[in-house]
């Protein structure tokens, strides 16, 4: 099974820790032309890759892709049904910003096929809300939430937390408030600092304060999830309790089963035979468009970047992957010489004395200790 993305590059305004591959759109779109060079691009992918393996999920992402008119995604979507094996529980997802969202939207969304939302809510405090640079109050992102439940019986949304200046008991009893909204899911992601972004100029100017390293962050996140009735399925996403509505793209990618990625800057990973590759298509979007829209565009051009990984390769990824989720890596999955290679099995049996691995043999999977040692263990697994 794989599964499909689609990157919308676009958004209303640049959020100031935002790296991700968008822009401010200044000019009007044509969104039958736009729909044309996606299914080139699709198409092209489909003729050298597709299997006829089953789709699982499709998901726009972005950039805002909730700003795109509905006959884009409309199109996209028959597409794709028109092309491919569509499982039939598939799972059809929509990133939206709130102000890009209302309860009409929603509707034509979801009567084009889409069946799950997923909301960058952020904050719910108004001053935290500017650091970020959101375009949205606090209020705009609840309405959004509640109206959109309405719609969808598979709400998502995403939060960031260690915020400039943001006290852990302040995080507490905002996301106890947090929780309490209409969803299934959420993802919560620790602010990362990146470079190039305006938040990184504010902090390094004096503007606002850094983000603290306190690890207490994560901790206290886990603890009011669960106290919420949200379980913690990888180190930063959780499900509302008895509705399993885990997040089948994501779970697809940590997994390391194969995807195709359309638009700019967007990835795949795509197997001919045993060979598998890493696809990234052209970051830059006016570029991507020229070749989309060429009359004999190719895959390997110049600007995509085309890698056909080593086994080593595969073994770190899959290991960074589906160490992150409680279901772990499953042994059955990876190549027995890198097993030996790395000393799998050795080191494994060094995790369980410090109890950072839970007792499975068909699978490693990190205990609650071993989740927030995340990283260093990655590294100690992959390194020879
Ligand atoms: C494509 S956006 C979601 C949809 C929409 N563009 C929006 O922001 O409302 C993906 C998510 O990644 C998270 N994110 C992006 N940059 C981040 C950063 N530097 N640190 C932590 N989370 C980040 C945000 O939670 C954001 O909602
Ligand atoms: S966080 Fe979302 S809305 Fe903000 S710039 Fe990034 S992609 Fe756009």
């Amino acid at each position: 099974m794989s599964t499909i993305y689609i990157h919308w590059p676009y958004c209303l305004s640049k959020c100031y820790y935002c790296d991700f591959n968008s822009v401010v759109c200044k000019s009007s779109i044509n969104y039958l032309e736009y729909y044309k060079l996606y299914k080139n691009v699709l198409n092209k992918l489909r003729e050298q890759f597709y299997y006829n393996d089953t789709i699982t999920s499709i998901y726009f992402g972005g950039g805002t892709p909730s700003l795109a008119d509905n006959i884009f995604i409309d199109n996209v979507l028959n597409y794709i049904y028109k092309t491919f094996k569509v499982s039939n529980d598939i799972e059809i997802t929509i990133e939206a910003n709130p102000k890009t969202i209302d309860k009409y939207k929603a509707s034509q969304f979801k009567s084009s096929g889409v069946n799950r939302t997923s909301i960058g809510v952020q904050s719910i405090i108004d001053e935290d809300l500017k650091i970020l640079g959101r375009i949205h109050s606090a209020y705009d992102a609840i309405k959004c939430v509640y109206e959109i439940s309405d719609v969808f019986d598979n709400v998502s949304i995403d939060v960031i937390y260690n915020r400039p200046g943001q006290k852990l008991e302040n995080w507490a009893n905002e996301l106890n408030r947090i929780l309490q909204l209409p969803i299934q899911h959420i993802s919560m992601y620790e602010l990362i600092i990146e470079k190039n972004t305006y938040i990184k100029y504010l902090i390094d100017q004096g503007f606002v304060d850094a983000p603290s390293n306190n690890s207490r962050f994560i901790e206290q996140t886990i603890k009011i999830a669960k106290s919420n009735d949200f379980e913690m399925y990888e180190i930063s996403n959780y499900v509302k309790n008895g509705t399993q509505l885990y997040s089948k793209h994501n779970l697809s990618y940590w997994n390391y089963d194969r995807y195709y990625g359309i638009g700019p800057g967007a990835h795949s990973r795509l197997s001919i035979g045993n060979n598998l590759y890493a696809i990234e298509q052209i970051c830059d979007i006016t570029k991507w468009l020229a070749w989309a829209n060429s009359p004999e565009f190719e895959l390997n051009n110049s600007d995509n970047i085309i890698e056909l990984l080593t086994q080593d390769d595969i073994y770190k990824e899959q290991l960074i992957m589906g160490l992150r989720t409680k279901f772990g890596v499953n042994i059955n999955n990876l190549n027995k010489d890198m097993i030996n290679k790395y000393k799998l099995f050795d080191k494994i049996e060094v995790l369980k004395e410090n109890s950072y691995v839970l007792d499975n043999s068909s699978s490693v999977v990190l205990s609650y200790n071993g989740m927030l040692k995340l990283n260093m263990i990655v590294e100690y697994l992959t390194k020879n």
